[in-house]
């Protein structure tokens, strides 16, 4: 049986199911299951094949892609299978730390099988936005075996034989993108209790990515150099995140978030006093507190 004839996708939530429907597409046969029953039906209409067991749908095909929401789900979904995982290979798209990625990757290499991380960089389940990416870490030899397969789901991105590699440059996508979504809301619930116009902003607004990314660079630029700011910039930066709060409080609106951000500023600036020395926000996010 080829590898990329056929492939098993073990875990039928969004995305499983958005991965699934692509490599029907593709014409790939597609052996599904799912620990719920009753997800594998819309997908068995559209030419997969349920199998009744993990036994069964691991014996379908060399290639076995996991998308579970953690690594603790895959020991007990694959215990359910073989013992022996020789000849088998293991893709697992299941988000988690590197750490237990690795822990995972040890665990199929330890039963003989191979292991790929594979971590969905996607507009949600929308994996064929052109946006989206599929981070891959593991052997690089494995993943140019795989590639022709990984590659119809979206464009690989090979991050190196590291297999919490994946996992890492994805987590780091994940801290932006949750703070993003928070603030988002935050600005959305203080423009309309505010008296603004939701419209009004988002047209204000539409531009900010091209200087997010200015600000990319330059912040990457600075954490390679210890960190941004000047004690004028923490002070500002600090009575700025005041300005915000106010402005969320007479509003009625909640100011968590910015109370978080300005605890950092707060934080730079006892360090700086403290030490002598400017401590930029990003060393007390590095985790240099300044308390050397
Ligand atoms: N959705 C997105 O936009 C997105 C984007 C990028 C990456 N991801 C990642 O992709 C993975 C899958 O995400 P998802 O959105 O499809 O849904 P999810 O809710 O994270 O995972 C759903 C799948 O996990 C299974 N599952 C949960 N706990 C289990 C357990 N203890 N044992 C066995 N199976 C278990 C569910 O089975 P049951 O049906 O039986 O509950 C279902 O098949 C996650 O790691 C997620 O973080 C998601």
């Amino acid at each position: 049986m080829s590898a990329k004839k056929s492939v098993t996708v073990l875990g039928l939530g969004p995305m499983g199911r958005a991965t699934v429907k692509i490599l029907l597409e593709a014409g790939l046969d597609v052996t599904v299951w799912n620990r719920t029953p009753g997800k594998a039906e819309a997908l068995a209409e559209l030419g997969a094949a349920p199998a009744a067991t993990v036994a069964d749908a691991i014996a379908a095909s060399d290639t076995v892609l996991l998308s579970l929401i953690h690594y603790d789900a895959m020991y007990g979904v694959l215990e359910q299978g073989p013992a022996d995982l020789t000849g088998k290979t293991i893709v697992n798209l299941s988000s988690d730390s590197p750490a237990n990625t690795a822990k995972g990757a040890a665990w199929v290499l330890d039963r003989g099988g191979r292991f790929l991380t594979g971590a969905y960089m996607t507009q949600s389940d929308d994996i064929r936005h052109p946006a989206s990416h599929l981070y891959v870490s593991g052997p690089a030899e494995l993943h140019d075996e795989l590639r022709p397969l990984l590659e119809l789901l979206c464009a690989n991105v090979y991050l190196g034989p590291d297999y919490g590699l994946a996992q890492l440059y994805y987590q780091a996508g994940l801290a932006m993108f949750h703070a993003y979504l928070i603030s988002l809301q935050q600005a959305l619930a203080m423009i309309e209790r505010g008296g603004g116009d939701i419209d009004t902003f988002l047209e204000l607004s539409k531009d900010d990515a091209d200087s997010q990314r200015d600000f990319s660079v330059y912040f990457a630029q600075a954490a390679k150099q210890g960190g941004w700011g000047d004690l004028a910039s923490l002070k500002m930066m600090h009575a700025g995140a005041q300005h915000v709060i106010d402005t969320s409080e007479d509003a009625g609106t909640d100011a968590e978030l910015t109370k978080t951000v300005q605890d950092y500023y707060q934080r730079a600036l006892d360090a700086t006093e403290r030490t002598g020395a400017i401590v930029p926000v990003y060393q007390i996010i590095r985790g240099d507190n300044g308390n050397e």
